[in-house]
Formats: C-alpha cells, structure tokens, sequence
C-alpha cells in the first residue's frame, strides 16, 4: 500500500532544494498514483457504458477521440485557458469528465440533449462533437450571461459544431421547465450549473420526468460536499439516484444514471 506522507511547505521546499533529484521522483510518483486513479476509474465508465450497448464497443470509441483533431484542439484551447490571456472562472469541466460525457453519447445516442451550465463551453463542445459523429441529435445548452470581460461561452465550441447547439441564456430555474414543455421528451440530461443539494435535486427532478426508459442523466461534481453542515450527508446525486428507478454509479467527480422500467 503506497503511503500518504505530509510535510509543512518550507520544510519540504529546502528538503526538495537539498535532493532536487528524489523531489522531483515524488513529484513523478504523485503524477502517478493520481492517472492510475484515473485509468481506474476510465475503465469503470468503459465497463458501465458497456452494458448499455451491444453494437458499439466503448473501448475503440475511446482511443478514436483520444486520437481525435478535436482532442487535440481542445486541449490547445484549454492551455490558452490556463495561460489567463484573458481573465476566467475556475470551473471548466476537468478533461476526464469531458471524457466520460463524450463517451456516454457516443455510446447512448441521444436525439435531444439538454444541459445546464455552459461556462466556456468544455462540456458543450464535447456533447456535440460525441452527437456530430453519431451523425444526429440536437444539444440545448442553458446558462447565464457571460461578463463582457471573459471568454465566451462558445470558447471551446469548434464553428462547425454550432449548426446542432441552441444556446439559451437564463436562470435554469426559468428557462428549464419552459424548455422541457417545449421539448416533450428528451434523451439525455447533463447537470453542471449550481452544486446546491436544492439547486440539484430539483434540475434533476424536473428533467427525470421527461426522460423515456434508457434515458440518461449525468451530472458534474458529485464528489463535492454541499456546506460545511453536510459534509457527511451524500450529494445530491447519489440522493437522488438511491430514490428512482435508475442504473447508475459514480466516475470520480461523474455521475451517469439509465432511468430502467419501474
Ligand atoms: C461549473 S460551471 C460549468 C462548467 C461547464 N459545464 C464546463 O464544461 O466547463 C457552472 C456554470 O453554471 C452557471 N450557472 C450557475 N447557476 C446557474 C443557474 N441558476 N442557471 C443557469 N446557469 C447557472 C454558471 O454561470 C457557470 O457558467
């Protein structure tokens, strides 16, 4: 078992001044101990996603957007990002979570996605370039305004990729139940807005009744501790999933439920 070793800051800065070379190792084991963990937990949506679907193996879509110009050019877009040319929010989805969404639509084949909470566009981009090479399907995206000062939402979202986007600007507590009533029945929902247990559980509410049998829900930030107060309590994914008729499980900080017949 690898152990966890803790040091205050200046006293592991001098030691790592003293012996650069075994630093920079720890520095490389860490880097490892966290992709294998990554690795691990990949797999585990492979496996998740493969039960889903007998016609198209998970796997080889995989290593085809690994392999993708759109990998590539997302990747180059987000190290503009993280250089700050331009002031940002923290909150871009991380590239395992883009990962998992391109794959779960890739896998699922939704006709209608819809999701809340765009920012730059990282988790938008990576649905429609999964629904663009299915070939089909429409994503609506809803969000507030940007500030004039910060990139766009559209920041990740290649041009190409627009025709199937509809943007839509606006508090998801308004703009979602209108949406819905318009839409009737969609396939696949994506929560990443507002990560209060209110907030989540009522976006996932309200868009599971308009999810068909084999319709999925999937969620950001089911790790995270919604207050202080309810650090033990489980998110609101988890809560919610435990409480419907739902395939589900978690993927590091992803969350995909199948809502399955009563
Ligand atoms: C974590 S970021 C989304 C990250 C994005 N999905 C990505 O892949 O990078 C959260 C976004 O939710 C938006 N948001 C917060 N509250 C909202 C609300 N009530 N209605 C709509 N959007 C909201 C914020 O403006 C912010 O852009």
């Amino acid at each position: 078992m690898l152990r966890q070793f803790h040091a205050p800051p200046f006293q592991a800065a001098t030691k790592a001044l003293r012996h650069p070379e075994r630093a920079l190792l720890r520095l490389i084991l860490l880097a490892r101990i966290a992709r294998r963990k990554e690795v691990r937990e990949r797999n585990r949506v492979i496996r998740f996603l493969t039960e889903e679907s007998s016609r198209t193996d998970p796997h080889t879509l995989y290593r085809e957007y690994k392999k993708s110009e759109f990998a590539e050019s997302f990747r180059a877009r987000r190290r503009r990002l993280d250089r700050g040319e331009r002031p940002h929010r923290l909150g871009t989805t991380p590239a395992f979570g883009c990962e998992a969404l391109h794959l779960a639509v890739r896998v699922m084949k939704p006709r209608v996605v819809v999701e809340t909470g765009v920012l730059y566009g990282a988790s938008s981009a990576h649905i429609l370039d999964a629904l663009d090479r299915n070939g089909e399907g429409t994503l609506y995206s809803i969000d507030l305004e940007c500030d004039p000062y910060e990139p766009p939402h559209d920041f990740f979202v290649p041009s190409r990729l627009q025709e199937r986007w509809r943007l839509i600007l606006g508090d998801s507590r308004r703009r979602l139940p209108v949406l819905l009533r318009q839409l009737g029945t969609i396939d696949h929902f994506h929560h990443d807005s507002l990560h209060t247990a209110e907030h989540m559980h009522w976006e996932f509410e309200t868009a599971f009744a308009h999810l068909p049998i084999g319709g999925v829900l999937t969620s950001d930030d089911v790790l995270v501790s919604h207050s202080l107060r309810e650090i033990g309590r489980p998110n609101a994914f988890a809560e919610f999933c435990r409480s419907k008729p739902v395939r589900w499980a978690t993927f590091g900080n992803v969350g995909i439920a199948v809502k399955l017949d009563l």
